[in-house]
């Protein structure tokens, strides 16, 4: 009979805040309270909840199962400095950043999709990226009935997936954009202002021209579907939007696929698990005298996002067959980064530990 689970976190930013609300609203069988590390010793609210931060350090890892890591990347960032320990110190470690991400001994892992890749020796499980998350929920359906030949992708990408300091910086460049006047900006954040603008630019620019998001993109989706040469390309783009990643997906089969045959398929919970499809005609009663066309369709926005029952759900829509191909379908995806892209997907992989019975 499990006992409950001895659980913690490393990171208090918007993922860190993130991964305490869906661990409180799943019922996380929590054995003890969470405990939550940082760089420095303080109190934070979490998810209208005040946390006693610790320091992170070697002995903060002791008589844990499990550590979510939510702090930041690199030689310098949370799971680089502090994994080791938490191994050591017989936990299981679910990673947010992207330090462990393409490491072949390390599955990266969407519940819905690979949870097979984790093994009777896995301790380390890496968490895709926000924007790859969301594209492989419903592409794995798909492929799995039609085998997928290409994808093409362009997003359109809130600002925090950068952190609590792009939010900030959205926040406080609205009024100023409204009042006309200069906008200010960090170039430490973004490198223009972003209200109210587009920015083709996630992450860095490698040599190849690409950025270091659109390379993740390329290189995550064909390690978690499994096809190491899937030929992938993707456009990634900063909006101004505050939360919700949205995507314009390009997909060519090798199978014939109707859009009405995905439509049914990304309908089905047992065959497409995590997705929900908002695409035909609207619902709405008012929609007609709302829009003046009855004929309108409905289809999700990232506002949909913050939706309660929609908030752990990859939402899909305008569902087309692209006649361009022999068989091709665009689809448009939606879905919440800190929730399903981040925090959601971290705290599935654990409760799915849980009920194979090799957590807790
Ligand atoms: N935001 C998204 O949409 C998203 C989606 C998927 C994945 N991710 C990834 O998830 C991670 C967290 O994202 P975020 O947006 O919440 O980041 P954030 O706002 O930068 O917060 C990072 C947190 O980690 C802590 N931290 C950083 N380095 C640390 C270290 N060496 N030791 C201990 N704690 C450390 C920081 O502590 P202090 O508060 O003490 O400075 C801070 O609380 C990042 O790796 C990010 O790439 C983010």
């Amino acid at each position: 009979m499990m006992s409950g689970v001895r659980a913690g976190l490393v990171g208090v930013g918007p993922v860190g805040d993130a991964i305490v609300a869906v661990l409180k609203e799943h019922g996380f069988p929590l054995a003890e309270p969470l405990r939550v590390l940082a760089t420095s010793c303080r109190t934070e609210v979490l998810c209208e909840e005040e946390f006693l931060v610790q320091e992170t350090c070697e002995e903060a890892f002791q008589g844990l199962d499990v550590v979510f890591f939510a702090g930041r990347e690199g030689a310098k960032g949370a799971s680089v400095q502090w994994g080791h320990c938490a191994l050591d110190a017989g936990a299981w470690c679910i990673d947010n950043g992207s330090d462990f991400r393409m490491d072949p001994n390390v599955p990266l892992v969407v519940p819905e999709v690979n949870m097979d890749a984790v093994t009777s020796t896995t301790r380390l499980i890496a968490n895709p990226n926000c924007s790859t998350i969301q594209m492989v929920v419903p592409l794995a359906p798909l492929h799995r009935v039609a085998k997928i030949k290409r994808i093409v992708v362009s997003t359109y990408q809130a600002v925090s997936g950068w952190g609590k300091a792009a939010m900030e910086e959205l926040q406080s460049q609205v009024p100023q954009w409204g009042a006309g006047g200069p906008v200010e900006f960090d170039p430490s954040v973004f490198t223009r202002p972003i209200a109210l603008d587009c920015l083709p630019h996630i992450d860095r620019f490698t040599p190849s021209g690409y950025t270091k998001e659109e390379l993740k993109m390329v290189n995550e989706t064909r390690k978690i579907l499994g096809v190491p040469d899937l030929p992938v390309t993707a456009t990634t783009v900063r909006v101004p939007v505050m939360m919700g990643h949205a995507e314009s997906v390009n997909v060519e089969f090798e199978k014939e696929i109707s859009a009405e045959r995905a439509r049914e398929i990304l309908s089905d919970p047992d065959q497409s698990p995590g997705v929900v499809v908002i695409d035909g005609p609207t619902q709405d009663p008012n929609a007609a005298d709302l829009r003046k066309a009855p004929e309108e369709l409905q289809y999700p926005t990232q506002a949909d996002v913050l939706k309660p029952g929609w908030r752990d759900s990859v939402l899909v829509g305008r569902i087309r067959q692209d006649e361009t191909v022999h068989s091709g379908l665009n689809l448009w995806v939606v879905s919440d980064n800190l929730r399903k892209g981040a925090a959601t997907n971290a705290v599935q992989i654990a409760e799915k530990l849980i009920e194979r019975g090799m957590l807790g």
